[in-house]
């Protein structure tokens, strides 16, 4: 039996991922920095440690003994964390850094880096409906600011412990991924989670209008968690060692988001548009030829019926008078 390792065990992605390994018979360690009572998904007979990956002597402790490593460790959130938080998106370069050192020692087998669209060039996300972006735009670099330039920053450095150290490493670039068991308050969500709250707060407090960040006309592709845990298990296992997309090609507005909420909320509600909110590029998609020609992946699950899940999830947390805004606070 192979051990693994998640990092950010606590978190959305990484609390999916946890699952899904337990389901398949693994033996998984799991750590995060927040406390285990804040994790999403919490399994008591995993081996779990709360701590902080930043310091080299926790990464040594927790690979020792593991076989494969995902790392989807990082302080995050959606436009309005990111925008605002640069230094602290940027300290994450140093998980990566003392993971990867912790892997040599350690002599890991093979090391998972989960990386973003935020890498992408900027000049090529100017326009509404851009075409999708292939992994080839992210140079010449010029990604978001603080996360981005830390996601693109430690992509490289995955490559060169592979070229110097021999290290097996994997990356993937991930696009807006959304779903259950996720943050939907408390300032790091992102538009799909943001959206079904809001939206669901004024149809049960009968308020007519919700406040949307921008114009409404930029556009996204969104990825429903189980298609993310597809690409990233295809990734993870393939003999391909290229950065890929795993994203959906989903082109859509914001408006038009909204009005899939609406749909399945069955409300239609006025929209008060805030141009001083974070915002972003204006546009941005997936294209995902190079991993569906090379790795035979692409998603499954289109917009509508991830939102009708989430929404449905969110629905049934607001309604019990949970809110996930203690999960999502910063450690
Ligand atoms: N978060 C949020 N909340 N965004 C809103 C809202 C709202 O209430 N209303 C409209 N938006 C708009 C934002 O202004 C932005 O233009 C768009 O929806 C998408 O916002 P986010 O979902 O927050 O982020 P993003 O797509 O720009 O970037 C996210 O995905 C990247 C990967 O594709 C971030 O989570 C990045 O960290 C991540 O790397």
């Amino acid at each position: 039996m192979s051990k693994y390792l998640v990092c950010g065990a606590g978190g959305f992605i990484g609390g999916h991922l946890v699952k899904r390994l337990m389901d398949q018979g693994n033996d998984v360690v799991c750590a995060d920095i927040k406390p285990t009572e804040y994790w999403f998904q919490y399994f008591e007979e995993n081996q779990n440690y709360s701590l902080d990956l930043k310091e080299y002597e926790n990464c040594l402790k927790v690979t020792e003994g593991t076989d494969f490593i995902y790392n989807m460790a990082c302080n995050m959130g959606g436009m309005g964390f990111i925008e605002n938080n640069k230094a602290e998106c940027m300290l994450s370069v140093l998980i990566n850094t003392n993971l990867l050192r912790a892997c040599i020692q350690n002599k890991v087998s093979k090391y998972f880096f989960s990386s973003s669209a935020c890498v992408y060039n900027g000049q090529k996300q100017k326009e509404i409906f851009v075409p999708g972006l292939k992994e080839a735009d992210a140079y010449p670099a010029e990604p978001e600011d603080g996360y981005g330039w830390e996601k693109l920053f430690s992509e490289r450095m995955c490559r060169h412990f592979t070229e110097d150290f021999g290290l097996e490493t994997r990356v993937v670039r991930y696009h807006n991924v959304y779903g259950p068991i996720g943050t939907y308050d408390g300032g790091r969500e992102k538009a799909p989670a943001a959206l079904c709250r809001k939206i669901i707060n004024a149809k049960m407090n009968n308020i007519d209008t919700i406040d949307v960040w921008g114009d409404g006309k930029q556009t996204r592709s969104f990825m429903y968690i189980d298609d993310c845990l597809d690409g990233t298990e295809k990734v993870f296992n393939s003999s391909k060692k290229e950065v890929y997309n795993v994203g959906s090609s989903e082109q859509v507005s914001i408006n038009q988001m909204i009005d899939m909420i609406e749909e399945i909320a069955k409300v239609k509600l006025k929209r008060n548009f805030q141009l001083d909110k974070p915002k972003g590029v204006r546009g941005r998609s997936s294209d995902n030829t190079k991993i569906e020609n090379e790795i035979n992946w692409s998603p499954k699950i289109n917009l509508k019926d991830g939102l009708e899940k989430t929404y449905k999830w969110i629905f049934d947390q607001i309604k019990s008078g949970s809110n996930t805004s203690k999960y999502t606070r910063s450690y």
